[in-house]
């Protein structure tokens, strides 16, 4: 036997238990692509929304090396501000994403004003002789604060800025590492802080904590990513001059230090010559690539593109004892994409494949329709093909394996396939050639 449900979004009732209204908001909104601001608003919404934990207001405090710094603060700043929000929140039909959506609004309304009020509440952890509300975080316990007036361990400019009797100070640690902190209070309905709310409170501080940990992870990847490439980019740029350079610096000082004849001098200056254009060409190359931007996607007709293309100087060059066979459709149907990119992305290709194709060997080029709404290019050469790791590699930054070869013409036409909303594919086996296809999508023609 079996049975089926349908996935939809849960619907809460005054009945649904609060831990778990409040571990659904929280975990659908980490799925989310929200930033870390807006992952700890839907948190601080969570302890002060009457669907949530129902305290009037939380105030985020976030760790910053050895300081914790108020960043956040949540909640109406008067009995009146507090009944003109509920009154709102509780008209009919009014879901929770809303409620997010008022408070965004509210944080990004008080915001700059609230944050020179903040400012002050900055504590050194390492502080020997810590106070509230930093003593929560620096000992990672939950602390509820009674008759606050009359607490020694206070800071009072804090207490005089709260004007509140009692509060709750929740650290967030992930790890045992203290990631920042939470204080929440009942400023507005005076209601006394329970057991209960205590424990629905540490389960959103324990969900917060762990968040900033995996955020912060994320962040140390994505910049240890970066700086990889930037090295691997930098040691090559540094390993591709440094052959030029040296030769040219060589030849250079030849010509300088020794008097030589006529025929030597112009045989020099010929390879510092040649080896400029190499300089020039690695140059022009690596500032194209990272220029690449589409700005805008027009439809365009391949078909006198490709035979212009079969006339360019350097492919008609490189194809010498070669034969290029083109077959274009029928009427074939323009394509989106930019025809310069267009046009240097099929060159990037017919390159590689002459590069190759043996003399008297054969590369195929053809275009026509898939489906209703993809135009297909292939190129097909005659050349030795790819096992799966050379495979792999193809589209690596700096991937090469020619002399004078600078390892980013595929990396164009695949970005240049991206910015048209469109993909490529390679298939390849050893002793049979490789097939490059690309897919552009066509535009849909209207009033037709
Ligand atoms: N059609 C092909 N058949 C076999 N190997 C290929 C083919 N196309 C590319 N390759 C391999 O992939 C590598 C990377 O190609 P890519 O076009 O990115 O750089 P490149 O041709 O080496 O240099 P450049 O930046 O000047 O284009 C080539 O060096 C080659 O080893
Ligand atoms: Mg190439």
């Amino acid at each position: 036997m079996i049975e089926s449900y349908r996935l939809q979004p849960i619907n809460f009732t005054p009945d649904t238990p609060k831990e778990f209204v409040l571990l659904s908001i929280i975990a659908q909104s980490f799925f989310q692509p929200f930033s870390l601001e807006d992952n700890l608003l839907v948190i601080l919404t969570a302890l002060t929304s009457g669907a949530g934990v129902g305290f009037n207001r939380a105030m985020l405090f976030l760790r910053e090396g050895e300081r914790l710094k108020a960043t956040m603060w949540l909640g109406p700043r008067s009995p009146e501000e507090a009944q003109a929000i509920w009154t709102m929140l509780s008209s009919p039909g009014l879901g929770y994403a809303e409620v997010v959506e008022h408070n965004r609004e509210l944080i990004s309304r008080t915001q700059e004003k609230l944050k020179l009020q903040l400012k002050i509440f900055n504590y050194n952890l390492e502080d020997e002789k810590s106070i509230l509300p930093a003593l929560a975080a620096q000992r990672k316990e939950i602390i509820l604060v009674k008759d606050a007036f009359s607490e020694p361990l206070l800071d009072r400019r804090f207490l005089d800025f709260l004007q509140v009797d009692s509060f709750l100070c929740l650290p967030l640690l992930a790890h045992n590492e203290i990631m920042g902190e939470i204080v929440v209070d009942n400023a507005i309905t005076r209601a006394p802080i329970s057991l209960k709310d205590i424990e629905l409170a540490s389960l959103c501080a324990l969900l917060a904590g762990n968040y900033i940990y995996t955020t912060n992870l994320y962040k140390k990847v994505v910049e240890m990513e970066k700086m990889a490439a930037l090295g691997e980019m930098a040691a090559f740029i540094s390993h591709q001059l440094r052959n030029p350079i040296v030769a040219i610096g060589g030849f250079t000082q030849q010509l300088l230090t020794n008097p030589c004849n006529p025929e030597r001098c112009h045989r020099n200056l010929g390879i510092i010559q040649e080896e400029i254009k190499h300089l020039e060409a690695i140059i022009y190359q690596l500032s194209h690539f990272l220029k690449i931007k589409i700005k805008e996607l027009i439809p365009i007709e391949i078909g006198p593109i490709l035979k212009k293309i079969l006339e360019r100087p350097d492919i008609k060059n490189k194809s010498e004892g070669k034969t290029i066979s083109l077959r274009i459709m029928d009427n074939p149907p323009p394509i989106l994409c930019d025809p310069v990119y267009f046009e240097e992305a099929i060159v990037n290709l017919l390159d590689n494949a002459l590069d190759v194709t043996p003399a008297g060997g054969r590369v195929y080029v053809r275009a026509y329709s898939i489906r209703k709404n993809w135009l297909m290019i292939l190129i097909k050469d005659s050349g030795p093909g790819l096992d799966d790791k050379a495979k792999e590699k193809l589209f690596s930054p700096f991937y090469t394996t020619k002399e004078n070869g600078i390892g980013l013409g595929l990396l164009f036409v695949k970005r240049v396939m991206e910015m048209c909303s469109g993909k490529i594919e390679v298939q390849s086996k050893p002793g049979h050639g490789t097939i490059f296809k690309l897919y552009f999508k066509i535009p849909e023609r209207r009033g037709i």
